[in-house]
């Protein structure tokens, strides 16, 4: 319901046109910072905040079976009718509890937070990273970024940093893989100067 999902303020409103704008966004080109983290053998990968799934679909297509979690109606329901693939299973779930998904005790190779972090506030996001942290297998990997700039108008949108975050899975067992900092793939949005954080973690017990 998405309605009482703290983060996701202004994407039931907007649902059509994002859906729309987010057609044009290939897997490949907006990723491209990470693409050699993803696996290569037949994975389990989670997707949360996965919006209409172009990056469920795009794991599914690779051969790997995604969970994709999201709990806005339209944009799940989007999802589901425009990426039929019986390897994406659809959860209506949410951080940052993800309750859904704890009480399986299923562990993922690949969890992917693509946009999703920011929309968060400190209390949420400490509680939040624990959760994810145990969705993890050993040696599985964390990926997320971050969007800083102007936030969109009616969003829930915090400047989260890069540090702040990294220190935050340092804390639960997450090591550092990858941290830089690039600009919006989108034009629009890199005309109003937005630029992401994209980082990664690999969980193997160390601590850094
Ligand atoms: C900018 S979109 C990113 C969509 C997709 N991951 C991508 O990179 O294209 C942010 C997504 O996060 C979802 N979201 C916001 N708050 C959330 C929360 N508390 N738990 C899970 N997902 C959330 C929104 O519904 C939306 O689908």
């Amino acid at each position: 319901m998405s309605i009482d999902v703290s983060g996701t303020e202004g994407y039931a409103e907007n649902a059509r046109s994002l859906i729309e704008q987010w057609q044009d966004i290939s897997f490949a080109e907006h990723h491209e910072p990470i693409l050699h983290l993803v696996p290569t053998p037949t994975s389990c990968i989670l997707d949360v905040g996965a919006g209409i799934g172009t990056d469920a679909a795009a794991f599914a297509a690779l051969g790997h079976t995604v969970v994709a979690v999201e709990p806005v109606d339209a944009l799940r329901i989007a999802g589901i009718r425009q990426h039929p693939s019986p390897r994406i299973e659809w959860l209506d779930d949410s951080l940052p509890d993800l309750a859904i998904l704890q009480s399986r005790r299923k562990e993922f190779d690949f969890v992917m937070l693509s946009a999703v972090w920011m929309h968060l506030d400190e209390h949420e996001r400490r509680r939040a990273m624990p959760n994810v942290s145990a969705l993890l297998r050993d040696g599985a990997m964390l990926v997320l970024s971050l969007r800083h700039g102007p936030v969109p108008k009616g969003r829930r949108m915090f400047d989260v940093s890069a540090g702040e975050t990294i220190q935050l899975a340092n804390a639960h067992g997450l090591r550092t893989a990858l941290n830089v900092q690039t600009q919006s793939v989108q034009r629009g949005n890199r005309c109003m100067g937005v630029t992401w954080s994209r980082l990664a973690f690999s969980k193997d017990g160390a601590r850094s």
